[in-house]
């Protein structure tokens, strides 16, 4: 009846069942995928498990009068699992319903399983990243337009009163409280340019980057080497240049914040018709146990980069050392091409 070289060698599990779904024979393939013998019952599949009968219907979704072509489900196994599946069954030509044999096929998808979730894993952190950019830029609107116009028309009055009084004692209070105002003004400005980048729209990534290295630099107390063979003509889509840009200001944010060094390098190497772009970003600082970031920090910095990263279908390669120092590494094979989000 069948092709025993067939049935014996296929990678597809194939098991004969009756109807009371003894298993009158199966291939190695099935019995590996489950475990299964000669002699035993099919388990009823996860979604067979839990369905909501109709009175006088088979719990087996397979066991209806017509076979079924496809349909996905999970397995009970021998080892404990319920392996992700995709079944199809046919009948074997009998006489009577009563003695009927059906043929299951099984076909391990877990794999394709796997994939569906990273794929679903990738999108969702597309979409996150997503909201979040855009998120900050309403803020920034918000700034610019709120508080940055009612700071404006209040350093404008401040004014006009310093130039009207001849009190002494005001005009030094009024003199204090616009240097004050001047401050938060900047401050202000400094959030903005921190949460949107104008800068990178409109000259590029190379320009956006040594702007952010000399902000970072006149607040903190790190000399940052900055080498890259990047310049203003090499432009990339919005979404590559916006991602590397707030990868490499995540890194160096967490070397102010965390590494205690006094020196940091970035380099940026992309030689023009090779597609691949390389970013190194190293401290001299005091490292920490890598692995364990991850793991026991709350912080979303590292797993954002690493999710951007993904996005540009890169590889991020973080190599900390207690005590010398912490570097990321960071290659984009293809980085020309369009992000692709599918
Ligand atoms: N350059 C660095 N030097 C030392 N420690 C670092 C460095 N970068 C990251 N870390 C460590 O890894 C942790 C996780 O970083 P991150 O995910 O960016 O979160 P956060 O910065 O919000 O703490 C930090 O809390 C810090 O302990
Ligand atoms: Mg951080």
């Amino acid at each position: 009846m069948f092709d025993f070289d067939l049935f014996q060698h296929l990678t597809d599990g194939l098991v004969i069942m009756d109807s009371e779904r003894t298993i009158l024979q199966l291939n190695p393939a099935a019995h590996r995928l489950t475990g299964w013998q000669i002699g035993e019952k099919v388990p009823h599949c996860t979604f067979c498990q839990k369905r909501v009968l109709q009175p006088g219907e088979e719990r087996c979704i397979l066991a209806g009068k017509e076979p079924v072509s496809y349909f996905e489900s999970e397995m009970p196994t021998v080892y404990g699992e319920n392996l992700p599946v995709a079944f199809s069954t046919t009948f074997l030509p009998r006489n009577n319903d009563r003695d009927r044999q059906m043929v299951l096929v099984i076909r391990d998808i877990s794999k394709k399983r796997k994939e569906e979730e990273a794929k679903m894993a990738k999108l969702l952190a597309r979409q996150t990243i997503e909201a979040q950019e855009t998120e900050r830029k309403r803020l920034v609107q918000e700034l610019h337009d709120g508080i940055g116009q009612s700071l404006y028309s209040i350093s404008i009055g401040l004014n006009g009163l310093l130039y009207s009084t001849r009190d002494q004692h005001l005009q030094t209070t009024l003199s204090d409280l616009l240097h004050v105002l001047n401050d938060t003004m900047n401050e202000v400005k400094r959030l903005s340019t921190d949460l949107r980048p104008t800068s990178l729209d409109m000259l590029g990534l190379d320009a956006a980057l040594s702007s952010l290295i000399s902000r970072i630099e006149r607040h903190s107390l790190i000399a940052i080497e900055y080498q890259s063979t990047l310049d203003y003509n090499d432009r990339f889509s919005p979404h590559v240049e916006l991602n590397l840009y707030r990868i490499i200001q995540e890194a160096l944010n967490n070397i102010v914040k965390h590494s205690e060094s006094q020196k940091a390098l970035i380099s940026i190497q992309w030689i023009k018709n090779r597609e691949g772009l390389t970013i190194n970003i190293e401290d001299e600082g005091k490292g920490f146990p890598h692995g364990e970031a991850g793991k026991y920090s709350t912080g979303l910095g590292l797993k954002h980069i690493q999710e951007r990263v993904n996005l540009l279908d890169g590889l991020l390669e973080i190599k900390s050392q207690i005590g010398k120092g912490t570097s990321l590494l960071i290659t984009i094979p293809d980085v020309r091409k369009e992000m692709r989000y599918e």
